[in-house]
């Protein structure tokens, strides 16, 4: 029995301090000789509450499209590293990021996920903010000493687009969007973003820590032959490439020209599928005229919403049919993930597994994540 778990994984799974649990990962290792992010990342909390400032809170993270904003008085609500955001268009046509947290008792000051207002009051008690920020209105506090409302305005938070796409970061460390980004930015430009127009947006919820998400989609196509055997058919698995750049893993798959599955087949066109991530938690998935975005985002320690929005060529060469048909083969894929990544999520509390090796040839992305992951949690442990 001694060998299951050899003996150097089995004293890291005994060990208990914050700092033991991140440094059990070796981020020195090549891919192939590499093993994974221990299993206690993705089961114990003090995990989970220091990636909420040390990942969340320091990376761009996307909360909206900038179509939903482009009125003025236009705003969208986020939850960023499990804090409300609200990103709004100010009377000077000016793009503008808060903490959606009244300074009055904290309640969230826009209680829906988008809409458009002249002002932003708070539902509680009525204090109102200018689309600027600025405190306004302040019922019932004229006798109130010692009190300045333009100290009291709503707390900003730095704010950065790229295409249709909202970023913001609330530490407001990080680098600029276009730098952090860059790669992606870089291959998902072939892809014509301009021409590709907003349909529909679904959101999941699964039983799984968003590492094992995060994992599964860089795996570099490793799982599709097995887990998705439609979409398995339509892709030429052995041309498979897998690269990696500072915080962007860029995964292609040359389609088949033969095809397999027609109905798969019917709405995954072109020569080559793309699908690029963005550390920790952001992706792009393009095929001709189809894209969809989708954000990974932690609920808990245990649960995670996946959105997806999907966007199609403007112009009409896509029937609506076809994207009804497309989003129907996106969402059988997006369960066949969901399944197998709740199983691992049961597997990685299980006593017998600790740490798992990566494929070379085709894991170099999850190696790439997890040294990413390591280098933000070790640092958040040096400066606290
Ligand atoms: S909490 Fe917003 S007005 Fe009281
Ligand atoms: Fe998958």
């Amino acid at each position: 029995m001694d060998n299951v778990i050899p003996n150097r994984y089995r004293q890291r799974t005994m060990t208990r301090t914050l700092q033991d649990v991140i440094r059990a990962y070796d981020a020195s290792a090549t891919t192939d000789r590499a093993v994974t992010i221990p299993s206690a990342w993705y089961t114990d909390p003090r995990i989970h509450a220091l990636e909420r400032k040390a990942v969340f809170g320091s990376s761009w993270q996307w909360v909206g499209r900038l179509e939903q904003l482009r009125e003025i008085g236009r705003y969208v609500t986020a939850s960023v590293a499990g804090e409300p955001i609200v990103a709004v268009r100010d009377r000077k046509g000016r793009l503008q990021a808060f903490h959606n947290v009244c300074r009055h008792h904290a309640a969230a000051v826009c209680s829906l996920p988008e809409g458009k207002a002249s002002a932003l009051r708070c539902p509680y008690h009525g204090w109102t903010y200018g689309l600027d920020g600025r405190l306004e209105g302040v019922p019932q506090f004229e006798s109130a000493r010692d009190f300045d409302k333009s100290e009291f305005g709503l707390v900003p938070v730095r704010v950065d687009t790229w295409a249709d796409f909202v970023f913001v970061n609330i530490d407001g460390a990080a680098p600029p969007l276009n730098e952090f980004a860059r790669p992606l930015i870089e291959r998902v430009a072939a892809f014509d973003l301009d021409k590709l127009r907003f349909a529909e947006r679904r959101s999941y919820e699964l039983a799984c820590n968003w590492k094992v998400y995060v994992d599964n989609y860089l795996d570099g196509g490793y799982h599709v032959p097995f887990i998705h055997k439609a979409l398995g058919s339509v892709l030429d698995n052995a041309g498979y490439t897998i690269e990696n750049e500072d915080r962007v893993c860029v995964q292609t798959s040359p389609i088949r020209p033969d095809r397999g599955d027609a109905e798969t087949a019917s709405v995954r066109a072109g020569d080559t599928a793309l699908y690029v991530w963005l550390y920790p938690n952001f992706m792009i998935n393009c095929y001709e005229g189809v894209m969809d975005v989708n954000l990974v985002l932690p609920l808990a320690l245990d649960r995670t919403l996946v959105i997806f929005d999907f966007f199609f060529a403007d112009g009409g060469s896509i029937e609506d049919h076809e994207r009804e048909i497309s989003i129907k083969v996106a969402e059988r894929i997006q369960h066949e993930d969901m399944d197998i990544c709740e199983s691992v999520q049961r597997g990685l509390s299980s006593r017998a597994y600790d740490v798992g090796r990566l494929s070379p040839r085709r894991e170099a992305g999850e190696h790439l994540f997890h040294r990413l992951l390591y280098n933000d949690l070790n640092a958040a442990l040096d400066g606290s």
